[in-house]
């Protein structure tokens, strides 16, 4: 039979995952490729480290370049992390004409147009399944499954970490500084798990969702996100009296000739197909014009789930070498970028309905002042609960809004929270209540 040769750069979780899905699954890979499909190197610094899988340890060196100028490797997979020497070695290896597979979601969203066009320019394929939630295979979803239609929204819950979190602060209500240890302990964070918490990572990943369903690379810092620290128990709770989840979710929506990309936290309805998701998994729902809605869900990270998303890259491109395969499939799927450049809204003109927790002296007149600021700025309130005495004579006013506009919003709580009455900075919480 005939071989198709990999190089792996960078034997960390992912590395040891994609080791362990090409051994254990060989046959059944070489009968879905036609060709054996073999790993020839990998390189790490690190050569002594146990992964607990089995491989011949010549094929272990600790140069990279040894990987991409290996005449016989075809595809080279990017599985270090970090940016610049990530970036230097896919820019290396496609200059040589090798096919190339990354998982590396921080140098796609933000060095993604170099890379996309780098591929273009050498006419190779770049494979980036394992980018976006781990084993669920979105990416191949957006540039196969559902590339006959406009996508119209997608709304993901992106990052395990932050959605163990979530769901721990919600079921046992537990503070997030309780959680936080218990999710990097369970192996999923990010390093540092910063990047989890504060919506970096669900960023990254919805930076690239966004490029592919609008086919073309939108700037990572167009992106609007905020993290889940500032989140507590109280607010989930009372979210919940008012019939919502909170989840972090990661948004992108076309609006005429713009589109929103947002992370978040975010209250859904209770019954929402995304309210459910829970623990470390990730999901995904995207609506697209002729297929309608569709839901993607499943373990967002972790060795074996990304694992085979890699894999399913390498086989794919295998598949097109054995076949004699000529040209290359665009990253984005586009083969001509759109005729219109996107343009991603600012987050100012967002307009949806929000939760605020005022924290405010329980005396007479204190509502009036915080509604009559409200009202100044067009925000219309939608109901009002006023909670127990939490500290000496400040109370919890926690408040839903009709529609309104996030530059309103947060002029109004600028103002709300200079006020005398006002006992602490009030606590803002988008409500995303688009259909299923
Ligand atoms: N740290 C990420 C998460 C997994 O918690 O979802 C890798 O993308």
């Amino acid at each position: 039979m005939s071989k198709i040769n990999v190089g792996i750069i960078g034997f960390g979780t992912v590395g040891a995952g994609v080791v362990e899905v090409l051994t254990a699954n060989r046959e059944i890979i070489a009968n879905r490729v036609g060709s054996e499909v073999a790993i020839q190197r990998i390189a790490d610094l690190d050569l002594e480290s146990d992964r607990g899988v089995a491989m011949d340890r010549d094929l272990l060196t600790r140069d990279a370049v040894e990987v991409i100028n290996d005449p016989d490797i075809q595809i080279v997979v990017e599985l270090m992390g970090g940016l610049d020497k990530a970036r230097e070695f896919i820019l290396r290896a496609m200059a040589q004409k090798k096919h190339v597979v990354t998982a590396n979601k921080a140098l796609l969203a933000e060095h993604g147009k170099e890379i996309f066009d780098a591929a273009r320019e050498y006419g190779v394929t770049l494979g980036f399944e394992a980018s976006v939630g781990g084993g669920i295979p979105i990416i191949g979803a957006l540039k196969n499954g559902l590339s006959a239609n406009h996508i119209h929204n997608c709304m993901g819950i992106l990052n395990g970490t932050s959605n163990y979190i979530l769901t721990r602060m919600t079921q046992d209500g537990l503070p997030y500084a309780r959680v936080v240890q218990d999710a990097v302990d369970l192996g999923f964070a990010e390093d540092p798990p910063t990047l989890d918490v504060d919506g970096t990572d669900a960023a990254h990943k919805l930076t690239i969702i966004t490029s592919m369903a609008f086919g073309e690379p939108i700037p990572f810092d167009a992106v609007y996100r905020e993290g889940i620290t500032a989140l507590t128990p109280d607010d989930i709770r009372y979210a919940g009296e008012f019939g919502y989840s909170v989840k972090l979710l990661a948004i992108t929506k076309e609006l005429g000739d713009k589109v929103e990309a947002r992370v978040h936290p975010a209250m859904i309805p209770k019954d929402h197909i995304l309210a459910n998701v829970n623990e470390a998994f990730n999901a995904i729902y995207i609506e697209g014009d002729f297929v309608g809605p569709n839901l993607y869900y499943g373990l967002g990270a972790g060795r074996k789930p990304t694992g085979s998303a890699v894999c399913s890259d390498i086989i794919s491109l295998a598949r097109r070498i054995h076949s004699g395969a000529s040209g290359a499939i665009p990253a984005l799927g586009y083969m001509r970028p759109p005729q219109a450049h996107i343009q991603v809204q600012p987050m100012d003109a967002l307009t949806t309905p929000y939760y605020f927790r005022f924290s405010a002296l329980d005396s007479p007149g204190v509502l009036s002042k915080i509604s009559g600021i409200l009202a100044d700025y067009r925000i219309s309130i939608a109901s009002v609960m006023q909670k127990g005495r939490e500290k000496k004579g400040s109370v919890p006013i926690v408040t839903l809004t009709h529609e309104a506009v996030e530059q309103d919003v947060q002029r109004a709580i600028a103002l709300i929270d200079d006020l005398p009455v006002v006992t602490d900075r009030t606590v803002v919480i988008r409500v995303e209540d688009s259909p299923l």
